[in-house]
């Protein structure tokens, strides 16, 4: 772990901002099973994939979130119909995307927004979207939120330039201005772990002419990758970088070549997200006994690192893989045993790297100190997760050293109820809520509807699963 950087962070306290508060009490048992909102991730890339499809995509089980409906409502602004669609057997909500045009190639057929695009707290949809724009016919201004605004962008401004993308921006922060032109396809040799990135460049692959290759410094999800495939896009994943022997990427390198057909429309089921349902599985984790058992949640395998880190803790986890389908979908039950710290490597930080909050609320609990290393992204998440997590856990009266790159949690601590800040970020929210379940008092987290960006309903499902406990005198403590 590097020295702590003396400065604070730009992020802290920076978030979305504005949000009521929430108070969690202290549970004397957790158990239940419980299904969770679809998987974020791949339901922007759904929907993105599906405007550049052949014809109608239906897509099932779309979470309600706001990132996701931010994507939606871009998209409806360059000229893709999105609409309910009540006429397929899938779960959830449902919905019809009609590409705005069907011949021609990707992009071709988008409208010019009015106004700017609003990804408002979503990077997923900002970055994705500068990739889909960049070689398509029209102009388009992607603005955010405040944390948003603050997000580096540069990792697919540059890249994308490099393929002939014309993008200006704020000093490689938001807004980004996006002129569509003709690309080139080019090697790219990735410096920073990030789909994202990955991502944006594969949408701008699909418009370039030549191939377009990527090697990952490590290996990130990889959702965009199995529906392009699904899609009939002409791509091939090595699982060797030819490089990673001389240490230059130990990810698969992935071959986009262009296609004179454009992507077959696909019908999808959007499994439960694994990200959202690492917060129950960290419950059921805190204490021996406690046990959570989620259905229906991805297990696509470059999105399960946590399990294993969990298992390396000591609790027990049971996986049932469900049918395969484009994406891995099954029930996974986690059951709570006496825990030991842990230390997470920057692969494992990559593999579990929306994780690690709620991975820091289980060491509190865990015999040890976990040190968590390789870790610098958090500190450029939707706030700085790193700072975040170290003041929460603080002052819940854990002993949490904080690095440049890493944090390290001592435990086991009794943790006492005090008032916690999510600094307007989802993820913080939720993890020192599962943090306030082995509290000793009620533990209030301020600005808490920030939990809306991924998982509107986190504290109904959190009041669900645990049985509070109880005073004396008969009151929830
Ligand atoms: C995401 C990739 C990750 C992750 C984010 C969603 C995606 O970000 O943290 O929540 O959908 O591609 P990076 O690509 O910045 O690592």
């Amino acid at each position: 772990m590097l020295p702590v950087e003396q400065s604070p962070s730009p992020l802290v306290g920076e978030g979305r901002g504005g949000g009521s508060a929430e108070t969690v009490t202290p549970a004397t048992r957790i158990d239940g099973s419980i299904r969770v909102p679809g998987d974020k991730s791949i339901a922007h890339r759904a929907l993105i994939l599906g405007a550049l499809a052949d014809g109608d995509s239906v897509i099932s089980g779309l979470p309600e979130g706001e990132d996701v409906r931010a994507t939606m409502a871009c998209l409806r602004s360059l000229g893709v119909a999105i609409s309910p669609s009540p006429l397929w057997g899938g779960s959830g909500r449902e919905y019809r995307i009609s590409p705005a045009a069907t011949a021609g190639g990707p992009g071709w057929g988008f409208a010019t927004p009015h106004g700017a695009l609003d990804c408002a707290n979503s990077g997923t949809t900002m970055r994705l979207l500068a990739g889909l724009l960049a070689g398509s016919r029209v102009s388009a201004t992607l603005e955010g939120d405040t944390s948003l605004r603050r997000r580096p962008m540069a990792r697919v401004i540059d890249p994308l330039r490099r393929m002939g993308a014309r993008i200006d921006s704020n000093e490689g922060r938001p807004p980004l201005f996006v002129s569509g032109t003709r690309l080139q396809g080019r090697h790219h040799l990735l410096s920073v772990a990030s789909a994202q990135v990955k991502s944006a460049i594969l949408l701008a692959g699909l418009a370039a002419s030549g191939p377009t290759t990527i090697v990952e410094p490590v290996p990130t999800r990889d959702h965009t990758e199995r529906l392009l495939t699904a899609m009939g896009a002409d791509l091939r994943v090595s699982s060797l970088a030819p490089l990673a022997r001389e240490g230059q990427g130990g990810g698969p390198t992935i071959e986009l070549r262009p296609s004179h057909r454009p992507l077959r429309s696909i019908e999808l089921a959007v499994p439960g997200d694994f990200s959202s349902a690492a917060f129950w599985m960290a419950a059921a984790a805190m204490r021996p006994g406690w046990s959570v058992t989620i259905e229906q949640v991805g297990l696509n395998p470059t999105r399960t690192a946590f399990l294993r880190l969990l298992e390396a803790m000591g609790a027990q986890v049971v996986v049932e893989l469900g049918s395969a389908g484009i994406e891995p979908t099954g029930t996974v039950t986690v059951v709570g045993r006496q825990l030991r710290a842990i230390d997470v490597g920057a692969a494992d930080v990559a593999a579990a790297i929306d994780e690690i909050p709620a991975l820091l609320a289980v060491a509190t609990q865990a015999e040890g100190v976990t040190r968590i290393d390789g870790a610098a992204e958090l500190r450029v998440k939707e706030s700085d997760r790193i700072a975040g997590m170290a003041e929460g856990l603080r002052r819940m009266g854990t002993v949490v050293e904080e690095g440049q790159d890493g944090i390290s949690v001592s435990g086991p601590s009794t943790l006492g109820g005090v008032m916690v800040s999510s600094n307007g970020d989802h993820r913080i929210a939720m993890a020192l809520a599962i943090a306030g379940l082995v509290a000793s008092r009620p533990t209030t987290i301020d600005d808490a509807d920030c939990v809306a960006v991924s998982y509107p309903a986190f504290f109904n499902d959190l009041r669900g699963i645990s049985l509070p406990l109880v005073g004396r005198d008969g009151e929830r403590v």
